[in-house]
């Protein structure tokens, strides 16, 4: 069982990726090989509707027309078994990266070669809201309706606040062995 956890966040130490850490401890615990990427760290551009109708070609071969990393990450996808997305909450939406890389990632998905090998894939998304804290359900919301569109299998989407995220540590850590096991 390898799970991929995808994060937002361009601080390795900071409170998303310790989220993160919390659930992929549960993970590895029941005995799935882990592997973690953070987006900042990798060059993916947002999309660029290339053509004039809004679409572009991502829309007739599953494939997008830029080389960058993300081509790599979308094989890393289908190469694992399960995938957590994590993202820092900003203004109650997601972090830069995360959005740039699923704006793409769904678009993609409207073709069936695209969506193979994500299509149906379990997956679990983490909000954590650093500040006031308020942004962490609004930014599960818009979370929970891109990783539907992109076609996963999302079984939970936890919403963390600076304020809880040490209460929520025992619960990320049992959806991690959950979800290496289920
Ligand atoms: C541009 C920006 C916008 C932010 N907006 C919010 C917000 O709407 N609500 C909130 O609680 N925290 C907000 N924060 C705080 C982040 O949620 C916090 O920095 C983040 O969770 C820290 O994650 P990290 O330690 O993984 O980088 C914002 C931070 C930045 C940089």
């Amino acid at each position: 069982m390898k799970i991929l956890a995808i994060v937002g966040s361009r601080n390795a130490e900071g409170m998303t990726a310790t989220a993160t850490k919390s659930l992929l401890k549960g993970a590895q615990a029941a005995g799935a090989e882990v592997e973690t990427v953070f987006l900042p760290w990798k060059n993916i551009e947002r999309c660029r509707q290339c053509d004039d109708s809004g679409w572009g070609i991502c829309r007739t071969t599953g494939n997008c027309a830029i080389e960058d990393d993300f081509a790599h990450l979308v094989n890393a996808i289908r190469s694992s078994d399960r995938i957590v997305l994590a993202t820092p909450v900003y203004f109650s939406d997601l972090s830069e990266s995360m959005k740039a890389f699923l704006d793409r990632l769904r678009r993609i998905g409207m073709h069936e070669k695209g969506k193979d090998g994500i299509e149906a894939k379990v997956a679990v998304a983490i909000c954590v809201a650093g500040g006031g804290g308020g942004g962490a359900p609004q930014c599960a919301c818009i979370m929970d309706r891109i990783l539907r569109t992109c076609g996963f299998d999302l079984v939970e989407t936890i919403p963390v606040r600076r304020q809880n995220l040490d209460l929520k540590k025992s619960l990320l850590e049992t959806t991690g062995g959950w979800l290496a096991s289920s």
